[in-house]
């Protein structure tokens, strides 16, 4: 009897060994032929720039009526996002998902995607809708077109550029006064002319000692007359890379050649992410992101964008070329296991659901249930038969290629989205400044914020 049970218990060690190592073996041919590395940590900005970007970040006197920072929006305690589905910007208050609309005031269109790891080489595209390029001769590609400056180093500054002009996000409306009940001068700015917008936020920015200070350090040649929104862009650039760089992942260990990191599933889940369920044909690459636009048939509301409205067009916005009608550019997944709720406008609150969606985008579209929404969206809700048709008309064929996946398989996916997730990520809120030069507040209460993925 003893003799019998050590045997089985023998072989069963011997074949789960035996699972493990073919399991292995496979996925090293995988890893090999997407050619698949460790992340590699870019060398560090000088300390007094990612200061500098740091105090700017939080700070809300740049947003024309002092009401709003980058941090509001892209906050170190919600993973570098907000929580919510599409993002409150002007008037808002709060942080996170008990955030409130300001009175009279539109939802921006879109989520608040996380913004790890957007300082890593390759990066050259920002926004859903790719509206901010760098191109492969360096130069940049942006909505400002001509006016845009020169001195911008990197596309992760160039996107830096624009928040701060967007009358919804951070400027506000021309009749808006600050908090303070003073005249807000941003606002009072054509939206034709971004380069006045900028020239007024430094004159803002340099009337604090503090600030002047820094910018002196960090550009000891540049006169502080001489000195530009992009040297501001460039330093909030330079923190963001510094403090939301996170490649330690257990599947980055893995790739690192550490083969016990990941468990089992996570290692099924790799090779079907990289194999049968298609994935990685646009999660591509070491950013696991083909930078590309694809119609995957997210549902839609929200109030809509430009010249779509009601509806958010995405790409087709820049481009005018019809394939490009809903489609959005394919997120990285560092950390996605965390950053709910998930896609351009936050449509699901479980990553269950992300993946059960692309494995029918048509029928989960159909039957999408918008009372996961909070109530406000509900209501602008599109899901009647003509929005419906609109959406999958253009919906990328890539997705059809994939495999069905049973219940299994989709667990063992979820296992390896997980892996993604570096266990530091959750401990960024000794990023947060006591103060900031300009001495305005900082989001209150970060505790109440709470609803967490
Ligand atoms: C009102 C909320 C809000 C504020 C304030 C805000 N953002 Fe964002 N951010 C967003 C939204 C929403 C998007 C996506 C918009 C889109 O794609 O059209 C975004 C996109 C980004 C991206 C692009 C990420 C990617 O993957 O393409 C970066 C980087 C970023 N923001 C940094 C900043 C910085 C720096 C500031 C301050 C200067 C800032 N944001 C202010 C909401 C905000
Ligand atoms: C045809 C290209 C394509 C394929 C194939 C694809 N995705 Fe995506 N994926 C996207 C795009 C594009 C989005 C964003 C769509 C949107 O918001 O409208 C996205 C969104 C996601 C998100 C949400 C990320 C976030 O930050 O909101 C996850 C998670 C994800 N995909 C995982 C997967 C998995 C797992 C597979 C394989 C089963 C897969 N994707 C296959 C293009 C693709």
């Amino acid at each position: 009897m003893k003799k019998s049970i050590f045997f089985i218990i023998c072989v069963a060690i011997l074949s789960l060994g035996f699972i493990q190592d073919q399991l292995d073996k496979e996925l090293q041919k995988t890893i090999q032929s997407e050619q698949l590395t460790p992340p590699q940590k870019e060398e560090s900005a000088n300390p007094d720039k990612i200061e500098l970007g740091r105090l700017l970040f939080f700070d809300k006197i740049l947003s024309g009526n002092k009401d709003i920072s980058c941090a509001t929006c892209h906050h170190p305690t919600l993973q570098s996002g907000d929580s919510l589905s599409l993002a409150i910007g002007v008037g808002g208050k709060g942080l996170g998902s008990i955030r409130k609309m300001g009175k009279n005031r539109l939802r921006i269109p879109r989520n608040s995607p996380e913004i790890f790891n957007r300082g890593a080489e390759g990066w050259h595209t920002m926004f859903w809708d790719g509206r901010v390029k760098q191109l492969e001769d360096g130069q940049f590609e942006t909505p400002a077109e001509e006016k845009f400056p020169q001195g911008v180093e990197n596309v992760l500054a160039a996107q830096a550029m624009f928040p701060v002009l967007s009358r919804d996000e951070m400027r506000g409306r021309i009749s808006d006064r600050d908090i303070n009940g003073e005249l807000n001068e941003l606002a009072l700015i054509s939206d034709a002319a971004p380069q006045s917008v900028w020239r007024a936020l430094m004159n803002r920015i340099l009337k604090f000692e503090d600030y002047r200070q820094l910018f002196q350090k960090v550009y000891p040649e540049i006169p502080l007359k001489k000195l530009g929104f992009q040297h501001a862009a460039n330093a909030i650039a330079a923190f963001e890379a510094e403090a939301f760089t996170f490649e330690d992942s257990p599947w980055d260990q893995y790739l690192a050649g550490k083969e016990n990191a990941i468990d089992l599933s996570a290692k099924r889940g790799a090779l079907l992410f990289y194999g049968a369920a298609n994935c990685s044909s646009c999660h591509s690459g070491n950013l696991m992101t083909d930078q590309k636009f694809h119609n995957i048939g997210v549902p839609q509301f929200g109030p809509g964008r430009d010249n779509g409205k009601p509806y958010d067009y995405g790409r087709y916005a820049e481009t005018g070329e019809w394939k490009d009608r809903f489609a959005f550019r394919t997120p990285p997944l560092r950390n996605v296991a965390i950053t709910g709720p998930w896609m351009h406008n936050g449509a699901y609150g479980t990553l269950e659901e992300v993946i059960r969606h692309h494995l029918d985008p048509e029928k989960q579209l159909q039957n999408y249930d918008p009372t996961q929404l909070e109530k406000q969206l509900q209501k602008t809700y599109k899901g009647d038969e003509q929005s419906i048709g609109m959406v999958v008309e253009t919906l990328d064929k890539q997705l059809l290629n994939a495999q069905a996946l049973n219940d299994d398989q989709i667990s063992d996916l979820l296992s390896f989205l997980k892996s993604l997730t570096d266990s530091k990520v959750t401990q960024l809120k000794k990023m947060v400044p006591q103060k900031v030069p300009s001495g305005l507040s900082m989001e209150e209460d970060l505790s109440r914020a709470t609803k967490s993925y």
